[in-house]
């Protein structure tokens, strides 16, 4: 009954399914990849969730948890580098599982693919009202109050939910409804947009660097690490570490797998295989050099934050336009709102933009209703109807759900995506041992290996919830599987005829 569903999709009919003429237009080169992994990298992680992970998880280590965070994106990227290479098609980690590990995995990534881009796109649409509004309060305009946020949200103090008094977070709705027009009417974020929105952010970043290391005292880093070094734990039991009002491990691990979102998106790079002139060399390029410029900027705005403000009076709403408020510079705060505000929508724009490809790509291999989520508008030329349903999940979980459970979740979903491709790097390596790799990954075993472990250790650091979450989302997706995927599976008919 489930010979197929581990049946592996072979390397040649991915290189013949490049052939097809209703490929993209292959125009990026490295810079623009790699422009493209910063648009959809640096966001709502470093500019709103660095706020939270430094008060409550990490005091000033929070500067190490950026480190080890970036360690498992690095090791995860060199995997993600070598599929890319071989495989230089849509569909990213989706695509790779279904090469090595078969249609089950395949499904399986592809669905947890969802909390990656879907629900990410939601934590950062919060992030964008958070600074939004920061931005619209300097000049006293005020978003009604009932209008302002989720209208429930978790106190770390407590350790239990409280209702805000609000009913919905207004301007997260509007962003999302705003992004998926331009979407779905194919104002697709054009190369030259996104490089300039990912100059202003860059150079808002400097600025933030430059100018707040003049404010930096450094006895804000004493206790340097006041939450300890570990924080672990394994299904609800914290066992390395102290743990946290919400029954949740803290310390510096702790903060790594929180901050783990502000990294999501290199990935984003290998959806955009498909536009690539010399995919085999400069894929692996963008998705590399996006990292380490990303990972070096974040370790230095971290230590420039927690220097400029005590770690336990860093704003959790905007912490970085918050932190020039506080030492008394205005403009400096102006200047980080508005290039948060810009940096942030691009990265909305790349990951709302991806869900849809990976969809279509299911879609093509009748994994999901192609008339629905293959269906191309006939004017606009994109995937209109998973765009809006894109749209209005992303809305209806951006208004309603707090940004910590949504970053949490997100973060789960995609280490788990992350351990996959590591392992599936491995694998290939020992089924084809002889495939066309024009980018290897080094050190094979060591560094898929050490990939693995980083991201399940980070995994385990996040609150237990977050399992019993993944859990269900999964179980959801095995049953949408069971009555749908397997039985219209493009290669189960295939192997039937
Ligand atoms: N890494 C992206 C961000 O921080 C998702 O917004």
């Amino acid at each position: 009954m489930f010979k197929h569903s581990f049946k592996r999709k072979p390397l040649s009919m991915l290189h013949e399914e490049m052939k097809n003429d209703n490929r993209l237009r292959r125009v990026l080169g490295p810079w623009s990849l790699t422009s493209l992994g910063i648009g959809c990298i640096i966001g709502a992680g470093i500019f709103v969730i660095t706020g939270y992970a430094a008060q409550y998880k990490a005091g000033p280590a929070l500067v190490i948890s950026f480190v080890v965070a970036g360690l498992a994106c690095v090791f995860s990227a060199l995997c993600y580098a070598e599929f890319a290479s071989m495989a230089p098609i849509a569909g990213s980690a989706y695509t790779y599982a279904y090469a090595t590990l078969g249609e089950l995995f395949a499904w399986i990534i592809g669905w947890d693919l969802v909390l990656e881009y879907t629900v990410a796109s939601a934590t950062v649409a919060h992030g964008w009202s958070k600074y939004f509004q920061n931005f619209i309060g300097m000049f006293d305009f005020h978003v009604p109050e009932l209008l302002s946020k989720a209208p429930f949200d978790f106190d770390p103090v407590q350790g239990n939910f409280v209702s805000t008094g609000c009913l919905f977070d207004l301007p997260a709705l509007l962003i999302v409804a705003f992004l998926t027009i331009i979407l779905v009417i194919g104002i697709r974020e054009s190369s030259r947009f996104n490089n300039i929105m990912v100059a202003i952010k860059l150079i808002v970043v400097l600025l933030v660097i430059g100018v707040g290391a003049f404010y930096v005292d450094t006895r804000n880093w004493q206790p340097f690490a006041p939450f300890g070094w570990t924080g672990l734990s394994l299904f609800g039991k914290t066992i390395l570490g102290k743990t946290g009002a919400d029954g949740a491990p803290v310390g510096m691990l702790a903060g790594a797998a929180l901050i783990f979102f502000a990294y999501i998106g290199f990935d984003s790079v290998s959806t955009h295989a498909e536009e690539a002139r010399k995919p085999h060399r400069d894929v692996p390029i963008g998705i590399i050099v996006s990292l380490v410029i990303c990972t070096v900027l974040y370790i230095a705005v971290t230590m420039v934050l927690t220097g400029m403000v005590p770690y336990g009076k860093i704003d959790v709403d905007a912490p970085i336009a918050m932190a020039f408020q506080q030492v008394g510079l205005r403009w400096g705060q102006f200047v980080v709102s508005l290039g948060a505000v810009v940096g942030i929508t691009s990265v909305m724009l790349v990951l709302m933009l991806s869900q849809p490809r990976v969809l279509l790509a299911m879609a093509r291999d009748g994994l999901l209703p192609e008339s629905f989520f293959g269906d191309v508008h006939p004017k606009f030329r994109t995937p209109w109807k998973s765009t809006i349903l894109t749209g209005i999940m992303v809305g209806v979980m951006a208004s309603f759900i707090p940004l910590g459970i949504l970053a949490e979740l997100v973060n789960i979903g995609t280490l788990l995506a992350f351990v996959i491709v590591c392992a599936a790097v491995l694998i290939m390596r020992y089924i084809q041992p002889d495939a066309k790799r024009p980018f290897r990954c080094p050190f094979v075993p060591v560094v898929p290996l050490l990939g693995m472990v980083f991201c399940l250790i980070l995994m385990f650091s996040l609150p237990p919830a977050n399992w019993k979450r993944l859990g269900i989302w999964m179980l959801l997706g095995m049953i949408i599987y069971l009555f749908y995927g397997r039985r219209h599976s493009v290669m189960a008919r295939n192997s039937e005829s």
